[in-house]
Protein backbone atom coordinates (compact mmCIF):
# COMPACT_ATOMS: atom_id res chain seq x y z
CA UNK A 1 0.00 0.00 0.00
CA UNK A 2 1.50 3.09 -1.27
CA UNK A 3 1.54 6.18 1.47
CA UNK A 4 -0.92 8.18 -0.64
CA UNK A 5 -3.88 5.58 0.28
CA UNK A 6 -3.18 4.48 3.78
CA UNK A 7 -6.09 4.58 6.08
CA UNK A 8 -6.57 7.12 8.83
CA UNK A 9 -4.45 6.59 11.28
CA UNK A 10 -5.13 6.31 14.92
CA UNK A 11 -4.85 10.30 15.36
CA UNK A 12 -6.89 11.12 12.21
CA UNK A 13 -9.49 9.07 12.74
CA UNK A 14 -10.31 10.72 16.56
CA UNK A 15 -9.95 13.79 13.97
CA UNK A 16 -12.47 12.59 11.45
CA UNK A 17 -15.06 11.58 14.26
CA UNK A 18 -14.80 14.78 15.54
CA UNK A 19 -15.67 16.52 12.49
CA UNK A 20 -18.43 14.33 11.94
CA UNK A 21 -20.34 15.48 8.43
CA UNK A 22 -18.91 18.79 8.60
CA UNK A 23 -16.45 19.59 5.94
CA UNK A 24 -13.32 20.72 5.53
CA UNK A 25 -13.32 24.12 3.54
CA UNK A 26 -10.32 25.95 2.32
CA UNK A 27 -10.99 29.88 1.53
CA UNK A 28 -8.29 32.44 0.80
CA UNK A 29 -6.69 34.42 -2.22
CA UNK A 30 -5.73 33.27 -5.22
CA UNK A 31 -2.52 31.02 -5.25
CA UNK A 32 -2.70 30.34 -1.68
CA UNK A 33 -2.61 26.90 -2.33
CA UNK A 34 -6.05 25.99 -1.28
CA UNK A 35 -6.42 22.93 -3.64
CA UNK A 36 -2.86 21.71 -3.73
CA UNK A 37 -3.19 21.58 0.28
CA UNK A 38 -6.68 20.72 0.24
CA UNK A 39 -6.04 17.63 -2.19
CA UNK A 40 -3.16 16.58 0.32
CA UNK A 41 -5.26 16.78 3.70
CA UNK A 42 -8.09 14.99 1.62
CA UNK A 43 -5.61 12.36 1.10
CA UNK A 44 -3.87 12.28 4.86
CA UNK A 45 -7.75 11.97 6.13
CA UNK A 46 -9.17 9.50 3.26
CA UNK A 47 -11.93 12.21 2.16
CA UNK A 48 -13.15 13.32 -1.18
CA UNK A 49 -11.61 16.51 -2.51
CA UNK A 50 -13.78 18.95 -4.48
CA UNK A 51 -12.30 22.04 -5.73
CA UNK A 52 -15.57 24.65 -6.17
CA UNK A 53 -13.70 26.61 -9.43
CA UNK A 54 -13.41 22.68 -11.16
CA UNK A 55 -16.94 21.70 -10.29
CA UNK A 56 -18.43 25.24 -11.97
CA UNK A 57 -16.39 24.76 -15.24
CA UNK A 58 -17.80 20.76 -15.05
CA UNK A 59 -21.53 22.00 -14.24
CA UNK A 60 -21.93 25.25 -16.85
CA UNK A 61 -19.19 23.22 -19.43
CA UNK A 62 -17.03 26.64 -19.88
CA UNK A 63 -14.56 27.79 -18.43
CA UNK A 64 -13.70 30.42 -15.45
CA UNK A 65 -12.70 32.96 -18.07
CA UNK A 66 -15.01 32.42 -20.29
CA UNK A 67 -17.92 32.15 -18.11
CA UNK A 68 -16.65 35.95 -16.84
CA UNK A 69 -16.35 37.04 -20.10
CA UNK A 70 -19.64 35.49 -21.12
CA UNK A 71 -21.91 36.76 -18.04
CA UNK A 72 -20.03 38.74 -16.35
CA UNK A 73 -18.63 38.37 -12.50
CA UNK A 74 -22.21 38.42 -11.06
CA UNK A 75 -23.03 35.78 -12.90
CA UNK A 76 -20.29 33.81 -11.91
CA UNK A 77 -21.08 34.22 -7.82
CA UNK A 78 -24.38 33.04 -8.04
CA UNK A 79 -23.31 30.08 -9.95
CA UNK A 80 -20.30 29.94 -7.36
CA UNK A 81 -22.83 30.37 -4.22
CA UNK A 82 -25.38 27.53 -5.51
CA UNK A 83 -22.51 24.93 -6.20
CA UNK A 84 -20.62 25.58 -3.20
CA UNK A 85 -23.91 25.43 -1.04
CA UNK A 86 -25.18 22.08 -2.95
CA UNK A 87 -21.02 20.67 -2.66
CA UNK A 88 -21.73 21.15 1.23
CA UNK A 89 -24.87 19.16 1.88
CA UNK A 90 -22.39 16.23 0.94
CA UNK A 91 -19.97 16.09 3.79
CA UNK A 92 -17.96 15.16 5.22
CA UNK A 93 -15.12 16.31 2.24
CA UNK A 94 -12.48 18.44 1.33
CA UNK A 95 -13.62 21.86 -0.49
CA UNK A 96 -11.36 24.40 -1.93
CA UNK A 97 -13.16 26.85 -2.36
CA UNK A 98 -12.28 29.88 -5.61
CA UNK A 99 -10.94 33.32 -4.19
CA UNK A 100 -14.20 35.42 -4.19
CA UNK A 101 -16.51 32.95 -2.35
CA UNK A 102 -15.94 33.53 1.51
CA UNK A 103 -16.71 36.71 0.40
CA UNK A 104 -20.40 35.99 -0.14
CA UNK A 105 -22.35 36.30 3.56
CA UNK A 106 -24.49 33.58 2.68
CA UNK A 107 -21.61 31.22 1.66
CA UNK A 108 -19.87 32.16 4.77
CA UNK A 109 -23.49 30.87 6.58
CA UNK A 110 -23.09 27.56 4.62
CA UNK A 111 -19.67 26.79 5.66
CA UNK A 112 -20.18 27.66 9.32
CA UNK A 113 -23.40 25.74 9.29
CA UNK A 114 -21.75 22.15 7.63
CA UNK A 115 -18.42 22.76 7.63
CA UNK A 116 -14.72 24.06 9.52
CA UNK A 117 -12.98 26.80 7.55
CA UNK A 118 -9.45 26.94 6.92
CA UNK A 119 -8.03 30.34 5.81
CA UNK A 120 -4.53 29.78 3.84
CA UNK A 121 -3.29 33.30 4.54
CA UNK A 122 -0.13 34.00 2.03
CA UNK A 123 2.02 37.43 1.68
CA UNK A 124 2.06 39.16 -1.76
CA UNK A 125 5.13 37.94 -2.94
CA UNK A 126 4.21 34.13 -2.64
CA UNK A 127 0.47 34.81 -4.19
CA UNK A 128 2.19 36.72 -7.06
CA UNK A 129 4.84 34.01 -7.50
CA UNK A 130 2.21 30.99 -7.93
CA UNK A 131 -0.49 33.18 -9.91
CA UNK A 132 2.60 34.09 -12.86
CA UNK A 133 2.74 31.15 -14.20
CA UNK A 134 -1.07 30.29 -15.11
CA UNK A 135 -3.49 32.36 -17.18
CA UNK A 136 -6.53 31.21 -16.12
CA UNK A 137 -7.66 34.38 -13.47
CA UNK A 138 -9.85 36.56 -14.72
CA UNK A 139 -9.39 39.45 -12.34
CA UNK A 140 -5.65 39.38 -12.88
CA UNK A 141 -5.77 39.90 -17.03
CA UNK A 142 -4.79 43.76 -15.80
CA UNK A 143 -1.76 45.98 -16.80
CA UNK A 144 -0.96 45.75 -13.19
CA UNK A 145 -1.89 41.87 -11.48
CA UNK A 146 0.24 42.92 -8.40
CA UNK A 147 -1.65 46.03 -7.27
CA UNK A 148 -4.90 44.27 -7.97
CA UNK A 149 -3.57 41.61 -5.80
CA UNK A 150 -2.83 44.12 -3.00
CA UNK A 151 -6.04 45.45 -3.58
CA UNK A 152 -7.72 42.32 -2.90
CA UNK A 153 -5.82 41.14 -0.15
CA UNK A 154 -6.75 44.33 1.70
CA UNK A 155 -10.45 44.38 0.66
CA UNK A 156 -10.53 40.22 1.74
CA UNK A 157 -8.18 39.51 4.47
CA UNK A 158 -10.46 40.97 7.03
CA UNK A 159 -13.44 38.59 5.93
CA UNK A 160 -11.29 35.42 5.70
CA UNK A 161 -9.69 36.28 9.16
CA UNK A 162 -13.71 35.13 9.99
CA UNK A 163 -12.14 31.75 9.15
CA UNK A 164 -12.76 28.98 12.03
CA UNK A 165 -8.11 28.70 11.49
CA UNK A 166 -5.78 30.41 9.75
CA UNK A 167 -3.04 28.88 8.50
CA UNK A 168 0.18 30.94 7.35
CA UNK A 169 1.11 29.39 4.08
CA UNK A 170 4.58 30.10 2.20
CA UNK A 171 7.09 28.76 0.18
CA UNK A 172 7.52 25.54 1.98
CA UNK A 173 6.39 22.25 0.71
CA UNK A 174 2.74 21.31 0.49
CA UNK A 175 3.25 18.06 2.95
CA UNK A 176 4.43 20.40 5.31
CA UNK A 177 1.56 23.05 5.30
CA UNK A 178 -0.93 20.10 5.05
CA UNK A 179 0.24 18.99 8.71
CA UNK A 180 0.26 22.07 9.65
CA UNK A 181 -3.59 22.47 8.62
CA UNK A 182 -4.31 19.01 10.04
CA UNK A 183 -2.57 20.11 13.64
CA UNK A 184 -4.24 23.02 13.85
CA UNK A 185 -7.48 21.51 12.44
CA UNK A 186 -7.19 19.30 15.68
CA UNK A 187 -6.68 21.95 17.90
CA UNK A 188 -9.38 23.74 16.85
CA UNK A 189 -11.87 20.77 17.27
CA UNK A 190 -10.19 20.15 20.86
CA UNK A 191 -8.34 17.04 20.05
CA UNK A 192 -4.75 18.37 21.62
CA UNK A 193 -4.19 16.10 24.36
CA UNK A 194 -6.32 13.17 22.98
CA UNK A 195 -5.43 9.81 22.80
CA UNK A 196 -5.26 8.22 19.21
CA UNK A 197 -8.62 5.39 18.86
CA UNK A 198 -7.91 2.12 19.37
CA UNK A 199 -4.82 3.49 21.35
CA UNK A 200 -6.87 3.83 24.72
CA UNK A 201 -5.06 4.66 27.71
CA UNK A 202 -4.35 1.72 30.29
C1 LIG B 1 -11.42 34.35 -7.91
C2 LIG B 1 -10.60 33.29 -7.67
C3 LIG B 1 -10.51 32.13 -8.57
C4 LIG B 1 -11.79 31.97 -9.38
C5 LIG B 1 -12.14 33.25 -10.06
C6 LIG B 1 -12.32 34.42 -9.08
C7 LIG B 1 -11.44 35.48 -6.93
O1 LIG B 1 -10.29 30.94 -7.80
O2 LIG B 1 -12.86 31.57 -8.57
O3 LIG B 1 -11.11 33.53 -10.98
O4 LIG B 1 -12.40 36.26 -6.92
O5 LIG B 1 -10.48 35.58 -6.12
P1 LIG B 1 -8.86 30.56 -7.11
O6 LIG B 1 -8.79 31.28 -5.81
O7 LIG B 1 -8.97 29.09 -6.94
O8 LIG B 1 -7.81 30.95 -8.06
Amino acid sequence: MTDESKPADGLNAALLERLGNRSIVFVGLMGAGKTAIGRRVATTLGLAFIDSDHEIETVSRMTIPELFERYGEAEFRALEQRVIARILENGPLVLSTGGGAYMSEQTRKAIADHGVSIWLKADLDTLMERVIKKQNRPLLKTADPRAVMQKLMDERYPTYAKADVTVATRQERKEVIADEVIAALRSRLGLEDETPVGEEKQ
